[in-house]
């Protein structure tokens, strides 16, 4: 969408105080103060009925069911460009049992959304746009009074990062981005034995986004494919970070108290798969054909954290290889692993391994699961086994609406989402210098050796 961020936040009632910030155009900007509050550990006052708008109906139609079936919650509002999107949207709401006659309805213009803040005034906006709408959408949203929450990645450009911290700081809003995947059982897990210091001091982890979607491009003019392809056409290094890295970050604690990103170093292979795929599959004057995919097909990157931990990072949306996202954490008396799930313990583990030369996997995992499950996932996973991707996005939702009910700091802070999304940034910013290593902008202004790390949550 042409949207223009800077025009809205100028027109907007606290027009004058983020238009300040967005003179800020640094990498770190430590020496520029904030002006709001800083937002860690920030708690709202409880909310007793959470009333809630969705942007964007594709992915958000599953936030909107998720949202919809929990107890002292209510829809308030739908938007999406298309009004099949919403009608329907409409439809299922009701077969969930939710009251639809006072759901005010958005669609037809890429600024109805706007209109719908400013007549709703919801407590909370679910955000599940394309990439480029994430940050105009969750600043204005927060402007207009309600806590943003904005699919992953949490914005594009590190610009826009700072915009949606400060913004959050000043209005002392909840700007989450819902990164689900640190719901999935083998992560809650993980972050669970990582806490009880099960594989010791953390060294080092391994995260990914490897899932090919060159399908997508099927989607020409509506849809993902439409918009998510002409994020390839750059050298823009690791596009879509966050589903492997935020489970990583959180059981490093990384942001929070103990560490934290210091700097990263990005290669991306070569840029082919794309043009074959245009090739094999669209008539030689499709605009997939006349445009030059200059993205790698594979993204490595190195994070250095400030204890001098490493994190490699790996994104491939184009070969044909397995889903993974990696999920690997080695310690100094073990190491966590995924794709497919299994744990090497020094010393080995019951009657199942006995010493970490072996892996613990499959049906051997059943005892690991017994010690080490994750409280919230035994809590919740018979409610959210359904919610979709395993289980993982009916947690996510369920805690979003119990932080909220009960005025507690949520589990992922603005912070977070945007360290785990500027890997974008900095990555084909690293690609484009020949490896050069990146710094990491401080969004905390140091204030994350204050914030405590996730609980366990019961
Ligand atoms: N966490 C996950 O597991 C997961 C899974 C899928 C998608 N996603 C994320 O969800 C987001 C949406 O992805 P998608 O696949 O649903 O994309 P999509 O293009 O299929 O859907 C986006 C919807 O947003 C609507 N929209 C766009 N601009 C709008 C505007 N100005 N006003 C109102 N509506 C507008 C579109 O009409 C469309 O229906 C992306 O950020 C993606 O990365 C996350």
């Amino acid at each position: 969408m042409s949207y223009n961020r800077r025009n809205f936040i100028k027109t907007s009632s606290l027009g004058a105080i983020a238009a300040s910030s967005l003179s800020i155009n640094c990498q770190n900007n430590l020496s520029i103060p904030s002006e709001g509050v800083y937002m860690g550990d920030f708690a709202d006052k409880p909310i007793k009925k959470i009333r809630a708008a969705f942007i964007g109906l594709n992915r958000g139609g599953s936030h909107l069911r998720n949202f919809a079936t929990i107890e002292n919650t209510e829809v308030v509002a739908l938007s999406d460009l298309y009004e099949e999107n919403v009608k329907r949207e409409l439809e299922r709401l009701y077969q969930y049992n939710s009251n639809t006659n006072n759901v005010k309805t958005y669609w037809g213009d890429k600024n109805k959304w706007k209109v719908m803040l400013k007549e709703v005034r919801p407590d909370v906006v679910f955000i599940s746009t394309n990439w480029n709408n994430h940050a105009p959408m969750a600043i204005q949203s927060m402007i207009d009074g309600a806590h943003a929450f904005v699919e992953v990645p949490m914005a594009v450009t590190l610009e826009e990062m700072w915009d949606i911290v400060n913004t959050s700081e000043k209005t002392q809003k909840h700007c989450m981005m819902m990164e689900n995947v640190n719901y999935g059982r083998a992560e809650l897990m993980y972050l669970n034995m990582c806490r009880q210091n099960v594989i010791g001091e953390l060294l080092h982890g391994e995260a990914a986004y490897i899932h090919e979607l060159r399908w997508q491009m099927m989607q020409e003019d509506k849809g993902t494919g439409s918009w998510r392809t002409l994020h390839y056409r750059g050298e823009n290094g690791n596009v879509y970070p966050t589903h492997g890295l935020g489970p990583i970050a959180q059981y490093m604690n990384l942001c929070r108290k103990d560490d934290n990103f210091k700097s990263l170093v990005s290669y991306s292979s070569p840029a082919l798969g794309r043009k074959l795929y245009a090739e094999k599959n669209f008539p030689k004057d499709h605009k997939w054909n006349n445009m030059e995919f200059k993205n790698g097909d594979l993204n490595t990157s190195i994070i250095k954290t400030e204890m001098g931990r490493t994190v490699l990072v790996q994104w491939d949306e184009t070969s044909p290889r397995p889903y993974t996202r990696l999920n690997l954490i080695q310690g100094t008396k073990g190491t966590l692993a995924g794709y497919p799930t299994r744990v090497a313990l020094e010393g080995g583990f019951e009657d199942l391994s006995i010493d970490h030369h072996s892996w613990i996997q499959g049906d051997d995992l059943e005892k690991l699961y017994e010690k080490y499950d994750h409280p919230l996932y035994k809590r919740l996973n018979s409610k959210t086994k359904k919610s979709g991707h395993g289980g993982m996005d009916g947690i996510m939702m369920y805690r979003i609406v119990e932080c909220l009910h009960k005025g507690l700091p949520l589990d992922q802070n603005v912070y977070e989402g945007c360290f785990w999304s500027s890997v974008t940034p900095l990555s084909g910013k690293s690609v484009r210098e020949d490896g050069k290593p990146q710094t990491f902008p401080d969004f905390t202004r140091g204030k994350w050796k204050k914030t405590n790390p996730l609980d366990i949550v019961l």
